[in-house]
């Protein structure tokens, strides 16, 4: 396993091209332009520097992770000579769906075929394909090269050897696998979102503000960030997509999007991507961090109805 080709270059596609490249893969990274990769390469590049001033990577490895790069707009191209193919593009199943259908015919009969899909069936998308047996989840968690976690999702048709090889590249990039099952969410986001649309909802009823919402669950929970300002960080429309899988996929309407995350999407605050969300960041920044805070309640457009 030597070329990984991975499609989309935004928030998880440049995160796992960086990953790949620093632990020395070929990679071709496929956008749908010239200006998405550019921005991609950039935030690879600026993450990398983050990566050299913690200690972590040298300049040397730096710049042989950003040789291992090239960048293609034509997916044929791309994904040509691909060992692995990774896809990680918009969570939407028609782009998912077309996409695998295209590589089932560009792709050799040897080339595992993955997806980073946070919610999506993995046994749908590899029925399109050729060799259903060489479809999988390989699902990693934002910031890439950072989070450990990957959930290896196996589909109906997933072979045993495809497993083993996915589960293995994991580890040598040393990343955690954890098996799961293909049903709606996996079981990061089927826990996760239902958690974040709650938080939703709270703010969306008046219970609380955006930062008393997300204090409560960082000090009370120890967890590391809040969760409206992790719904900002994963992009508040991937929120919505995986809500909506959820939703359909379950039959269950406790899994509904709350209607103040759909008004946001539609309004364009999708978090960190956009410059707002639950918070606002600072225009152009490449910093993980919230760098203004403001409350959304304080927003006239986004308000909750009174
Ligand atoms: N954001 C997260 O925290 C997170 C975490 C885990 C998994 N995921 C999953 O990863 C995938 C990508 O999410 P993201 O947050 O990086 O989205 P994003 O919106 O940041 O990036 C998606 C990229 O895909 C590109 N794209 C769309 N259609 C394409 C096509 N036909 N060919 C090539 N490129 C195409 C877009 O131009 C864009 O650059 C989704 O399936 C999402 O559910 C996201």
């Amino acid at each position: 396993m030597k070329n990984i080709t991975v499609i989309g270059s935004g928030t998880m596609g440049n995160g796992i091209a960086h990953t790949f490249a620093l632990y020395g893969f070929k990679v071709a990274l496929v956008d749908v332009n010239e200006d998405v990769l550019y921005k991609g390469l950039q935030t690879i590049t600026a993450n990398l520097d983050r990566q050299i001033t913690k200690g972590d990577i040298s300049e040397q490895e730096k710049n042989n992770a950003l040789t291992n790069i090239t960048t293609y707009t034509d997916l044929y191209t791309g994904a040509a000579n691909a060992d692995l193919v990774i896809e990680a593009a918009t969570e939407n199943k028609e782009t998912k769906l077309n996409l695998f259908k295209q590589l089932s015919g560009v792709c050799g009969e040897k080339t595992i075929l993955a997806s980073n899909t946070s919610s999506i069936s993995i046994t749908q998308i590899a029925a399109i394909t050729k060799n259903p047996g060489n479809v999988i989840g390989m699902h990693f968690m934002n910031p890439v090269p950072v989070m450990k976690l990957v959930e290896v999702i196996r589909g109906y048709a997933t072979t045993d050897e495809v497993n083993t090889t996915i589960i293995s590249l994991a580890k040598q990039l040393d990343k955690i696998p954890v098996e799961v099952s293909d049903y709606p969410g996996f079981i990061a986001n089927r826990i996760l979102m239902p958690m974040i649309n709650e938080a939703v909802y709270s703010l969306f009823e008046g219970v609380a503000g955006v930062q008393e919402i997300d204090t409560v669950m960082k000090l009370g929970m120890a967890h590391p960030m809040g969760p409206l300002q992790l719904a900002d960080f994963i992009g508040l429309d991937v929120c919505l997509a995986i809500l909506n899988v959820l939703h359909s996929g379950f039959g269950n309407p406790k899994y509904a999007p709350c209607p103040l995350l759909v008004n946001m999407v539609a309004a364009g605050h999708t978090g960190i991507k956009s410059g707002s969300g639950f918070y606002k960041y600072k225009k152009g920044s490449k910093d993980l961090v919230v760098a203004d805070k403001f409350n959304l309640m304080d927003d006239k457009n986004l308000a909750k109805p009174k």
